[in-house]
């Protein structure tokens, strides 16, 4: 059965290279009134007026809205049991969230939480919040690990989030956080990881992608490269970087030929003007800069100086309780420096660059069919609203979902 959406205003997306980067990064390739045609799961033709569309297809007519690709999610720890209501009690008293993290709370709290969770515990609290981010237009979601910190509790992780991906109408990339937190000396724990965890996570998981978060109380500079170093052999990289503190990872992360390097709120001009003009993509998270102090990374400086940006969620239970792209896209264009076509581009396209996917983020023959049909006539609407969900239709993989 094919189904053909009519009357749309389409955000292709699909002129220019992958990822988009630099002035590149607004130009949202638009239909301003075209149709598409999607059968078996795939996008068939796209155009102004299509030639002899199949008399049988469902028709969709859109009146003028706004057609664009699915969301694309690409940083997100979306797999956590507990919650840390507490803990974000204390931080609106002006705890500082590496002081929680310091002194055992934080992160290892959701570590106790997973590591006493039941496969079917955690596997429905994913559940819930993956229906909410597809609901609100997440058709691709990148979901990490780093809750176990055991060999056993991350295989178990990344065992529920490959799971999920088999109930769940949209996509699911996992991702190993190896280097996350760490428990006893750092030393001694990252020396497991290389040793123990990485191989054991490389032969379930042999093309997985492998992340580290360097901070001043998770991993340090040393560390995360000595891990990269280590699984670059096997495996893509990301990181996370300058959340609070600038520690050198940024040009390490170029050196490395990581994917990404991803939250960048406390990098240097200098750093950002590097990884700009490298291969190596940014991710921008301004959820956590809002739920935590107010810190954003500069998008617009990065964009223009050449920069390759991506724009995610982060949805975890610490520093962003958010599934909604839709919110991801306010904040960035209130907050970030992109204007709300960079923001658009950063969250479909580019989202998928960096989990590797060339197969959607565009609204082109032979893309998968992920596509988003909004309230609204004008594409400005999905930044400019607060709150709500101006998705008013979700197909996902051809399927009409809402
Ligand atoms: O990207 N900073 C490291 N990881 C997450 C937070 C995880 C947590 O606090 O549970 C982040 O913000």
């Amino acid at each position: 059965m094919s189904l053909l959406i009519r009357n749309a205003r389409i955000l292709t997306l699909a002129t220019g290279d992958r990822p988009r980067r630099g002035k590149e990064l607004g130009n949202l390739g638009v239909i301003p009134a075209g149709e598409v045609l999607v059968a078996d799961g795939k996008i068939v033709a796209v155009g102004p007026k299509l030639e002899a569309p199949p008399a049988d297809a469902e028709v969709i007519d859109a009146q003028g809205r706004v057609l664009l690709p699915g969301f694309v999610d690409c940083h997100t720890h979306a797999c956590w049991a507990g919650d840390r209501l507490n803990e974000w009690e204390q931080r609106l008293r002006g705890v500082p969230y590496l002081e929680i993290l310091k002194s055992g709370g934080g992160i290892h709290a959701t570590v106790n939480a997973v590591r006493e969770a039941t496969k079917k515990q955690l596997a429905a609290g994913l559940k819930t919040r993956l229906d909410a981010m597809l609901r609100d237009g997440t058709t691709t979601v990148e979901i990490k690990s780093g809750y176990g910190l055991e060999t056993e509790a991350e295989l178990k992780m990344l065992r529920a989030i490959v799971r999920a991906g088999h109930e769940w109408p949209g996509t699911i990339v996992p991702t190993a956080l190896l280097g996350h937190a760490f428990e006893g000396e750092l030393e001694d724990y990252a020396r497991m990881v290389v040793k123990d965890m990485l191989p054991a996570v490389s032969k379930e998981f042999p093309d997985i992608t492998v992340d580290a978060f360097c901070e001043d109380g998770a991993w340090t500079l040393a560390a995360c490269v000595r891990l990269f170093e280590k699984a670059a052999k096997h495996h893509p990289l990301r990181v996370h970087a300058d959340q609070f503190n600038s520690l050198g990872m940024v040009p390490e992360a170029i050196r490395l030929h990581a994917r990404s390097v991803d939250h960048l709120e406390a990098s240097t001009k200098a750093d950002l003007l590097a990884l700009a003009q490298s291969l190596t993509m940014g991710v921008i998270l301004p959820c956590t800069g809002f739920h935590v102090d107010r810190r954003y990374a500069r998008a617009g400086m990065f964009v223009a100086h050449g920069g390759a940006v991506a724009l995610a969620t982060n949805c975890n239970p610490g520093t962003s309780p958010s599934h909604s792209m839709p919110f991801a896209l306010a904040l960035a264009a209130r907050f970030c420096g992109l204007t709300p076509a960079e923001a658009i581009a950063a969250a479909t396209v580019n989202g998928a660059a960096v989990l590797g996917l060339r197969d959607r983020g565009t609204i082109a023959p032979g893309q998968r069919a992920d596509l988003l049909l909004l309230h609204y006539k004008d594409e400005r609407q999905l930044a400019y609203e607060l709150g709500g969900n101006p998705v008013a239709t979700v197909i996902c993989g051809g399927q009409l979902i809402r």
